[in-house]
């Protein structure tokens, strides 16, 4: 049986703590030069069918930690530019021996399409305006990290809640977890398939972060966006925008997070950004610890009992 993550959404609690719980154990492993378990001889597809610099890096970090070896592959460079299927192209790579995918797609539910066709392990790195399954648990540790727990925390998510599968991850795990979670933004951002989410609805940033522990911003996805969605950038951030003044609004020790990429000077400006609250670039760091703990998991699970101990090495690992 193989193992995938294509959603937060479907995992148990106990599930979200052992992931948690092993990037925290590599993270600790691979800041102190220690070896992580080596999965050998086994090839993970890196498919990105979407622009990424985040995810797509931290998986390839994640695989060399691992001592797997990666296969790149782009929509626009693959024969899918010459009409080939997604299912064809799944199959094509199956029988190419891959054995994992990691995946990233703008159609919400492809990496779920893969794992039917392909039958081994497969990540899902966002689809669409699905999920991130990634994200949010990196976004978890960093949480933690800050804060010491995730449950009983205020964590308001402001912004393109629409567009966001950032969001959606974020709110099923943090609901999981023990936070209450909010959304804040325009009411064409926020889409009324909200009310199936984990958490409450604020049009207004006071009272949508007021006490907030935890601010996280959504970078506005302008590329999927229909006309009519926002008046302005600049009217939206008047209105939206995480600084100094709004964030007076929120606890005094929340803490600032946004996925990236960033739109500085709209959803957040550099003093949010930069300031000692800010857990950006923890988050991004973080990416790559819970990144390869994901791979060991669902590659884990693949292997046969007797594999397990021949696939996964304890003695021959690598570090930085
Ligand atoms: N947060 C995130 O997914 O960033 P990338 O698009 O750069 O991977």
């Amino acid at each position: 049986m193989s193992r995938n993550l294509t959603g937060i959404r479907h995992l148990e609690k106990e599930q979200i703590d052992e992931l948690v719980a092993l990037s925290k154990e590599f993270k600790a492993r691979i800041l102190a030069g220690k070896d992580l378990p080596q999965i050998k001889n086994k090839v993970t597809g890196m498919l990105f069918f979407e622009n990424s610099t985040r995810t797509r890096v931290s998986f390839e970090q994640a695989a060399y930690y691992l001592g797997m070896k990666t296969a790149s592959f782009t929509g626009s460079g693959s024969s899918m530019s010459k009409g080939e299927t997604l299912k064809d192209t799944i199959l094509t790579l199956r029988n190419e021996r891959l054995d994992g995918l990691v995946m990233r797609h703008k159609m919400s539910g492809a990496p779920s399409l893969a794992a039917k066709f392909f039958g081994g392990p497969v990540v899902n790195a966002g689809d669409g305006q699905h999920e991130h399954p990634t994200q949010a648990l990196g976004d978890a540790l960093t949480i933690l990290e800050r804060k010491g727990r995730i449950d009983g925390l205020v964590v308001a998510i402001v912004g393109d809640v629409a567009h966001s599968r950032v969001a959606r991850s974020n709110a099923w795990l943090l609901s999981k977890l023990g936070a209450e979670v909010r959304f804040v933004g325009p009411r064409t951002l926020i889409p009324s398939e909200t009310s199936m989410l984990p958490g409450t609805v604020n049009y207004d940033l006071k009272p949508g972060i007021q006490g907030a522990d935890v601010v996280m911003c959504l970078r506005l996805q302008k590329e999927r966006m229909t006309q009519g969605m926002l008046s302005s950038v600049v009217e939206y951030a008047s209105m939206y925008q995480i600084n100094k003044e709004t964030l007076r609004w929120a606890s005094r020790d929340c803490v600032v997070m946004h996925p990236g990429p960033l739109n500085r000077g709209v959803e957040l400006d550099d003093g949010a950004a930069d300031s000692d609250r800010s857990a950006i670039l923890s988050q991004v760091e973080n990416g790559v610890f819970v990144r390869t703990a994901t791979l060991h998991w669902v590659f884990q699970e693949s292997l046969p009992a007797k594999g397990k101990s021949k696939g996964v090495s304890e003695k021959k690992g690598k570090s930085k």
